[in-house]
């Protein structure tokens, strides 16, 4: 992708790649829409692909591979034991983080699920910039506690802050002080997903990894979405600005204990895994792949994955290739600003973030605005998003509701997946919408599962308000889709 200057005057971020496969997508009318929402229960997770246009769920698994990772997966090696294909992954991240050794894993979280069944127990404390939901849910499950540290200005909705993603260094050093005793690791999310897919700069990271290991405390990474913040990370710090994206990722890897990823993220394929330095550290967690995951040399992984992930890997080292997906979104969320929706700024990676709570500031958030935010985008246009704030969150122990720190909707932009007109339409739609935000109602829930509810929970409108939605948009758009 390339910030090419138009004779014209128009910013817009141009490809550097060409579409060679394509799937052909439906529009369904605005009728059907609002059926679908309903019958998946006003939960996105649980709409149907045949009823979606724009699926900005989210970028896992998803992302468009290159001709090159295409072309690895035909020479993948079928082997149970001791596959080729795992040497050649195995030697790509020593070369990239320079790691000694790999357990491959499904996916992230079952890299989570291994590193939280070795080192959390009843009592401890994870503290990390912020919380991811599978991650948060390890941790717990286990008996541990998640202690989120991020400076402040990560969880304003509007800053102009360039590493959101940052810790509070004071806070994180009082709480270590404190109770380092029960402090097995410390986790730091690269382009820390939840609030926003925003990036922790490189000197944050270092102190934090210093101040850590000061009191004995592992640190371990989450590079699930570490490409993305490299791309922030080398256009926005500057003392990083002559550092190659390869330099960099060394000096984050050479801070770390252990550094684990989702291969559906990072790398652009499918998949997961735990790199690590040390060979005690390795061998600690070594049994749990075979036990969970399938054995050490594919972890639970497709061959053809794995290959394919080895050049992922190898292309996020490329600026034209990381830059596609904060450049797109950049563009996404600009354009929402000129209209005057609410979003999340600056715009980070994974995906452009609306903020429900000024959106439709008329939904409680016992209601859950992020949530009906997201049942309103998909009736609007067909697309979409993915609820990031209250029903994401689980309940507390008492029952009680926990209210989230911020109300968002994301709208991912899985990498290299869809074209500028789509991005416009998704703009057009949602604008559309702002300016009918009053007839957005809130959301109750009707079937709660105890733990991961936003995965598969079901609500209903608290007052017939998508019915009303449709209308207005037959209304405004005559027999358009
Ligand atoms: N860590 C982060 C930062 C993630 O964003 C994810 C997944 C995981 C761990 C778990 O990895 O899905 O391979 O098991 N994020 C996806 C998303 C689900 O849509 O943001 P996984």
């Amino acid at each position: 992708m390339a910030e090419i200057r138009f004779y014209g005057g128009e910013e817009i971020p141009l490809e550097l790649h060409k579409v060679r496969i394509v799937q052909k997508l439906d529009l369904v009318p605005v009728e059907r829409r609002a059926e679908a929402m309903a019958e998946a229960g006003f939960n996105t997770f649980l709409l149907k692909n045949k009823d979606i246009y724009l699926d900005m769920l989210t970028d896992s698994g998803v992302n468009a591979m290159s001709d090159r990772q295409l072309a690895a997966m035909m020479v993948a090696d079928d082997s149970y034991a001791g596959s080729a294909t795992f040497t050649r992954l195995t030697e790509k991240l020593t070369e990239l983080f320079g790691t000694e050794y790999f357990l491959p894993a499904h996916q992230g979280r079952a890299a989570e699920n291994i590193i939280a069944m070795t080192f959390v127990k009843k009592g401890s404390i994870i503290p990390m910039n912020y919380h991811f939901t599978t991650t948060k849910a390890h941790i717990t499950r286990l008996g541990g506690y998640v202690e989120e540290l991020v400076a402040d200005e990560g969880v304003k909705i509007e800053s102009d802050c360039p590493f959101k993603g940052n810790f509070d260094l004071e806070k994180l050093e009082k709480l270590l002080k404190e109770k380092h005793d029960r402090i097995p690791l410390m986790r730091i999310e690269a382009g820390t997903n939840l609030i926003g897919g925003q990036p922790l700069s490189l000197e944050n990271i270092e102190k934090a990894c210093d101040i850590a290991h000061s009191y004995g405390v592992l640190t371990v990474l989450d590079a699930s979405l570490l490409q993305d913040n490299l791309y922030f990370i080398k256009t926005r710090e500057k003392a990083a600005q002559n550092l190659s994206l390869r330099e960099i990722t060394r000096r984050i890897s050479s801070k770390m204990d252990i550094i684990y990823f989702s291969g559906r993220k990072l790398g652009f394929a499918r998949g997961g895994g735990i790199s690590i330095h040390d060979k005690a550290l390795y061998l600690k967690m070594r049994e749990l792949v075979p036990m969970f995951e399938g054995f050490l040399t594919y972890g639970g992984m497709s061959v053809r994955e794995m290959e394919a992930m080895t050049v992922g890997l190898e292309e996020s080292m490329d600026i034209d290739v990381i830059s596609q997906g904060p450049l797109f979104i950049k563009y996404m969320t600009d354009e929402l600003i000129k209209r005057g929706v609410p979003v999340v700024t600056p715009p980070g990676g994974l995906g452009c973030h609306l903020d429900a709570t000024r959106f439709i500031p008329h939904v409680r958030q016992e209601e859950y605005p992020a949530g009906s935010l997201a049942a309103a985008v998909y009736i609007a246009g067909g697309i979409r998003g993915m609820e990031r704030g209250t029903i994401s969150e689980q309940r507390e122990e008492d029952g009680s509701e926990h209210l989230a720190a911020v109300e968002l909707l994301r709208l991912a932009l899985p990498r290299r997946v869809f074209t500028l007109s789509q991005v416009k339409y998704a703009v057009d739609r949602i604008s559309w919408l702002y300016d009918n935000r009053n007839l957005i109602g809130g959301l109750k829930f009707i079937e709660e599962p105890s733990s991961l509810r936003f995965f598969f929970g079901r609500l209903e409108p608290v007052s017939p308000w998508p019915e009303a939605l449709v209308k207005a948009f037959r209304k405004e758009f005559g027999e358009s889709l």
